[in-house]
C-alpha cells in the first residue's frame, strides 16, 4: 500500500475511533472551537503537537514554523496571533522548541550550511543574530550538540519575550489579564516536555510601574 492510500485510510479508522469514545465529538467540533492555548511549535515531525500533550481536537491552535520563531514582519504567524488573541480569546500562548531541532542547529554551525536554502536561511536570521551575540557564553559548550540545545532554551526565551512586547500582547494583558505566555523545550530522547520561561501580565504590571518609577 502507498504510503498516502494508507494515510488516508487510516483516517476512517482515527475518526470511527474517536466517535466510539465520545459519539458527540464531530457534531460538536463542526459546531465552532474555542481553544484554550495558541501552539507555536516547529515544524519537526517528530514534535506532533497534540499527541505529545494527548490534546484533543479543539484545545489547541496551531501554527508551526521551523525553529519556532515570531517574525513580527511574517504574515504568517501575525495573523495566527492576531485571531488568537482577539477572535479565539486563548488564556496562555505555548511557545515550543525542541532540543536537536535542525533549524537552530543550521544557524549554530553557520558556514555555507543554508547555501541552497535561501527561504530557510532569511528565516533564521533571527537565531544567527542571537548566536552572534552569545558567542562567548556558547563558547563554554564543546560539542556542537550541547550548544544547540542551549541555543534552543535562549530561542525559546527570545520568542516569550518578543511575544511580551507585541502591542497585541502587552494591549491583551491591560484588558483581560492574559495570555500568559509559556516557554516550552521538548526533548526528543525522552519524550518529555519541560516548561523553561513564563511571563504573565502581573510580570507586565510591575515592570511598568518600575519604569514609571525610575
Ligand atoms: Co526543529
Amino acid at each position: 500500500m502507498q504510503f498516502f492510500d494508507r494515510l488516508l485510510l487510516e483516517n476512517r479508522a482515527w475518526a470511527d475511533n474517536m466517535k466510539a469514545s465520545d459519539p458527540e465529538i464531530f457534531e460538536r467540533l463542526h459546531q465552532g472551537q474555542s481553544p484554550s492555548a495558541l501552539w507555536i511549535g516547529c515544524c519537526d515531525s517528530r514534535v506532533p503537537a497534540e499527541q505529545i500533550c494527548n490534546a484533543k481536537p479543539g484545545e489547541l491552535f496551531i501554527h508551526r514554523n521551523i525553529a519556532n520563531l515570531v517574525h513580527e514582519d511574517d504574515a504568517n504567524v501575525s495573523s495566527v496571533l492576531e485571531y488568537a488573541i482577539h477572535a479565539l480569546k486563548v488564556d496562555h500562548i505555548i511557545v515550543c522548541g525542541h532540543r536537536g531541532c535542525g533549524g537552530i542547529q543550521a544557524a549554530v554551525a553557520g558556514g555555507d550550511a543554508l547555501q541552497a536554502l535561501p527561504y530557510v536561511d532569511k528565516h533564521l536570521g533571527q537565531v544567527k543574530r542571537l548566536v552572534a551575540e552569545r558567542k562567548e557564553e556558547l563558547a563554554r559548550f564543546s560539542r556542537l550538540s550541547d550548544k544547540v540545545d542551549h541555543v534552543v532554551e535562549l530561542n525559546v526565551i527570545a520568542q516569550v519575550e518578543r511575544l511580551s512586547s507585541l502591542p497585541l500582547v502587552s494591549d491583551s494583558w491591560e484588558a483581560r489579564r492574559a495570555p500568559s505566555l509559556h516557554g516550552w523545550v521538548y526533548d526528543l530522547a525522552t519524550g518529555h516536555l519541560e516548561e523553561v520561561y513564563r511571563r504573565e501580565a502581573e510580570w507586565a504590571d510591575q515592570n511598568w510601574q518600575q519604569a514609571a518609577a525610575g
